[in-house]
């Protein structure tokens, strides 16, 4: 970046497809030659060509994305903010109408558990946010079948114990846990709060569990471990970019600024196809563009939020890779995504610290199983194979996907994980209510353990037992209740495509 600074009259000059400069963050950069290349596609860039980019360019993009994707020369230096002309902000019918429906929101104490906050989210998120953080692949079948999974186990209670006291603290990876869940990595979180995934991190030192970081954070990682609190655990999302050296880097960096853990995402080779987010996308294309065959991007615009962002993501990662990652960092190493016993024995051979058995939250492969009903076979298989007793120490297992309950929680706990991760329910609660609502969201998740802890009979997590769970059912794929009333609720139809003109009648 020179050192010259520009003034905002320069800059609005460049206001065209031939020479487009953009200010972010006040700073100036020449994009002209980036345009065609931009995963969200050039349109978007050129409306704010000339201009301020900042409030377009946060919420979507990691806070590097401009200055790792654009080659020094580009960065022509600061900007003389004094002289930039406001970016114009109009205010449509339907945000006025969102903003009201904000004001509308309950108060938190009457938001009783997690799915509340999906439902308060649902209506106050903007449209686009909404579509990014609900949607999942194809028919969604598999994002209903990680809830529904969990209707399938039943408890087997014990009674008559003494459970005054119930304790349902735990340790996750070496590191302390007040309960056995943490945090999973979620991209955007500025897409639902202007603090983004620092809620998460300030909620998660208040009530001492654990944050996973993602790759695609909208707060850069230094600011989320900056802002954590003395001694507070966090751990690393990673996703593999094809340029290993940079991964490196993430890696290495991470480990110096004492992130105790690192989640390779293996489930992602190619981000799921989303619709709702990919619709969401179409539809705010101009609709004369869409028809013209203009050929002049070589990027696929309708992708929505998620394809835009992750195109750096590398389909050759392979398990002979496995062990340069463990030549390049001390921390331990857990595959986020397995979704079968055999890959779980893989990464025990290896010496991995532990698996995720997850489907990213239904977002990748439709018709993936839960990673519950993985879990069955999981601790099945490797005690046939290896001798392996679960929860394990050395090899620990982790679910997500679907966890909305401390029940849901004490199942994974009565079949062998260490811990279950949550996604979802806590950007729909920062989305809805901030940092407040992700406090609120853990307290309720603590009530519930409290409560449901007492009712099996087991006064800390040793005492529940695979023998307190029926799973019987597991494999079955038949939801064994004709609803959950609560979750349908909320959960969103997805839409046919329809004809543009007549879009309004239908
Ligand atoms: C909006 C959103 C963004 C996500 N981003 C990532 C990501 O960047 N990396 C990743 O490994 N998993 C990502 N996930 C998957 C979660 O880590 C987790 O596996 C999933 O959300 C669990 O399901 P749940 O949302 O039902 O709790 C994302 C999930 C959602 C909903």
């Amino acid at each position: 970046m020179s050192g010259r600074t520009i003034s905002g009259k320069e800059v609005a000059q460049h206001n065209s497809r031939e020479s487009c400069w953009i200010i972010v963050h006040g700073k100036v950069y020449d994009v002209t030659e980036f345009l065609p290349d931009h995963p969200g596609g050039s349109k978007i860039i050129l409306k704010y060509a000339g201009k301020d980019a900042t409030a377009e360019y946060d919420p979507i993009h990691p806070p590097d994305a401009i200055t790792t994707n654009l080659p020094p020369e580009k960065h022509l230096g600061p900007v003389d903010v004094g002289t930039v002309e406001k970016v114009e902000i109009v205010i449509t019918d339907q945000e006025k109408a969102r903003q009201e429906r904000m004001n509308a929101r309950p108060p938190l104490s009457e938001i009783l558990n997690l799915h509340d906050f999906e439902a308060i989210a649902k209506l106050v998120m903007p449209e686009k946010a909404w579509a990014y953080y609900s949607s999942a692949a194809d028919d969604e079948i598999t994002n209903r079948e990680n809830h529904a999974a969990y209707h399938r186990i039943w408890f087997r209670p014990r009674i008559l114990r003494d459970v005054t006291n119930v304790d349902w603290s735990t340790t996750i990876l070496g590191q302390k846990s007040r309960m056995p869940l943490y945090i999973s990595a979620t991209a955007l979180g500025k897409l639902g709060h202007p603090d983004g995934e620092l809620n998460l991190t300030r909620a998660a030192a208040k009530h001492g569990v654990i944050q996973m970081i993602p790759t695609l954070a909208s707060c850069s990682f230094d600011e989320l471990v900056d802002n954590a609190a003395p001694g507070q655990v966090q751990f690393l999302q990673l996703y593999v970019n094809k340029d290993r050296e940079i991964t490196k880097k993430i890696v290495q960096h991470a480990e110096e600024r004492g992130i105790k853990g690192l989640f390779i995402t293996v489930d992602a080779p190619q981000l799921g196809r989303r619709e709702k987010d990919m619709r969401m996308k179409f539809e705010a294309e101009d609709p004369a563009e869409v028809t013209s065959n203009k050929q002049e991007d070589k990027v696929d615009r309708s992708q929505g939020a998620a394809r835009a962002i992750s195109s750096f993501i590398d389909p050759g990662l392979d398990w002979k890779d496995l062990p340069w990652f463990k030549s390049i960092t001390k921390m331990p190493i857990i595959l986020k995504g397995v979704q079968c016993w055999e890959d779980a024995l893989i990464a025990y051979d290896q010496g991995l610290a532990g698996v995720v058995l997850s489907n990213h939250g239904g977002r990748q492969l439709d018709f993936a199983r839960s990673g519950i009903e993985i879990l069955v076979e999981v601790v099945a298989k490797l005690g046939e194979l290896r001798g392996l007793k679960f929860p394990n120490e050395k090899f620990q297992l982790f679910v997500d996907g679907g966890v909305r309950r401390a029940t849901d929680v004490i199942k994974a706990v009565a079949l062998g994980a260490t811990a279950v991760g949550v996604g979802r329910p806590f950007i729909y609660a920062f989305s809805a209510f901030g940092y407040e609502g992700v406090d609120r969201a853990l307290e309720i998740l603590n009530d519930e353990f409290e409560m449901n802890m007492r009712l099996i009979g087991a006064r800390n997590l040793k005492e529940i037992v695979p023998e307190m769970v029926d799973a019987h059912n597991i494999h079955q794929h038949v939801v064994a209740v004709p609803g959950d009333r609560l979750y349908d609720n909320n959960y969103e139809d997805m839409q046919i495509a329809r004809l543009r003109d007549i879009k309004s009648k239908l």
